[in-house]
This record gives C-alpha cells, sequence and structure tokens, in this order.
C-alpha cells in the first residue's frame, strides 16, 4: 500500500550541528494491516516520520511507493497523494479557531461540491453533529480532537495518521476515541497512530519502535 525505503533524513539544530533523524529507515503499510502503533522516544521522529508518509516533508532520501509505484519526491506531487488517500490529525489538532466546526471540517475535503454534506456525515460519524455551528475555542479537548478526526475521515482516506491523538484526552475520553478508530477500522479505514500510551498501542494490530534512526518491528 505505503512503502518507504531507505528513507534518510538529517536535521540542522539551532546551533548549526547535525543531526542523523533517520538513517535508511523501512516501513511498509500493508494491505491487511488495519492499525499500526509507532512509539518511541519524545525527539526520536515520530511527527517527522508522520509528515513524510503525509507528504508534509519532502525534504528526506529516499524513495516513498504508494501501490509499487515510486511518488516522485516533490511537494506538488505529494499534496496530490494526500489529498486523494491521506487523512492526518496532528499533534495540536490544528483547527482554525474563527471559524465553525463545520467549516474545518469541509476544510478535509479536497471537492468543493458535496463537501458540506460530507462534513455533515463526517461530524455524525464521530458524534458531533450538534457541533457544526461552534467555534472550536470553546469545545473541549475531547470535542477538538473529534473535530480534528472527522476533518481527516471526511474525505473517506484510505489511511488515517494520527500524531498523539489522546494525548491530552482522559481514560474515558480516550476509550471513545479508540472506541471510534475500532468502528472507523472496520468500515475499512486504516489507521497509523504516533503514541505514548501503552494503552493506545496494545490495542493496534503492529507495533512499531522508532529507535537508533530505525523502525523496529516489536513482536505481537
Ligand atoms: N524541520 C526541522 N528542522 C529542524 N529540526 C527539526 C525539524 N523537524 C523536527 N526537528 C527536530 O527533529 C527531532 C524530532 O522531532 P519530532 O517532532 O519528529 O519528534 P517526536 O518523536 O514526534 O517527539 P514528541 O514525542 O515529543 O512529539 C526534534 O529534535 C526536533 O527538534
Ligand atoms: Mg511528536
Amino acid at each position: 500500500m505505503i512503502t518507504l525505503r531507505d528513507v534518510s533524513k538529517t536535521i540542522t539544530e539551532p546551533d548549526g550541528s547535525t543531526r542523523t533523524l533517520f538513517d535508511r529507515l523501512g516501513f511498509a503499510l500493508r494491505d491487511d494491516d488495519r492499525s499500526v502503533a509507532i512509539t518511541g522516544r519524545s525527539g526520536s521522529g515520530k511527527s517527522t516520520l508522520l509528515r513524510i508518509l503525509a507528504g508534509l516533508d519532502t525534504d528526506f532520501t529516499g524513495t516513498y511507493e504508494h501501490d509499487g509505484r515510486v511518488l516522485e519526491r516533490t511537494p506538488r506531487r505529494m499534496a496530490e497523494h494526500r489529498l486523494r488517500h491521506i487523512g492526518i490529525v496532528t499533534q495540536d489538532h490544528s483547527l482554525l479557531g474563527d471559524r465553525s466546526v463545520l467549516d474545518n471540517v469541509r476544510l478535509g475535503v479536497p471537492a468543493r461540491a458535496g463537501s458540506t454534506d460530507r462534513a455533515r456525515d463526517a461530524l455524525e460519524a464521530v458524534d458531533i453533529g450538534h457541533l457544526a455551528g461552534k467555534r472550536p475555542r470553546r469545545l473541549s479537548g475531547g470535542e477538538a480532537q473529534r473535530v480534528a478526526i472527522a476533518r481527516a475521515i471526511a474525505k473517506h482516506p484510505v489511511v488515517v495518521l494520527a500524531d498523539e491523538p489522546t494525548g491530552a484526552l482522559d481514560e474515558t475520553t480516550e476509550d471513545g476515541v479508540l472506541a471510534l478508530f475500532d468502528q472507523l477500522q472496520q468500515a475499512g479505514t486504516k489507521f497509523v497512530i504516533v503514541t505514548h500510551s501503552e494503552r493506545v498501542a496494545q490495542r493496534c494490530g503492529r507495533r512499531l519502535h522508532l529507535h537508533h534512526e530505525q523502525l523496529i518491528e516489536c513482536g505481537t
């Protein structure tokens, strides 16, 4: 489905020194994967890896393949790929505070036609249809997280990339989000979830650990 081969990335620290973040890292999201957890220490590069998978970071060497075809590693080609196939839930939600919840979710749908219907369906799917007219800044952390998830799923992506999707939530709210992910997985959406939470990682079908610039498969 999605494969990264020999991905290497070096970053420049503020003091001018360089650090290797990934060294010929490999990753494959397979057709039969439903959920993959990625764990690793803070600063190990988990968010960066999700940004690469989302096509938001094209500053790396190596190849990105989709369904066996190598994608040209340009922002334009990767944006096209992302719009079609990938939903992303970022670590900080990135919601626009001065637009309604419905508008925020509509922004996740590439085609203007039908975007309102899709956005409403996505809000219903995550049980917050009643919040459509609210401003994100008036929402609780759990509600804002659901809006971010609704925005990610509104275009019916094949894959949802979620960065610490339950990081700011209490356990009950976390359980609600995880139940929602299970439901979406049953409907065919794949999830790649970056998490520090053992509870979240345990519920994923596969676990990968980012360590020493590599992704290591953990026993299931
Ligand atoms: N574009 C960039 N330029 C320079 N440094 C960067 C860039 N992006 C990320 N970094 C650095 O790369 C490292 C990895 O960052 P990243 O956000 O991917 O870590 P993380 O594993 O997600 O951490 P956390 O668990 O705290 O969210 C950090 O040291 C960060 O400062
Ligand atoms: Mg991160």
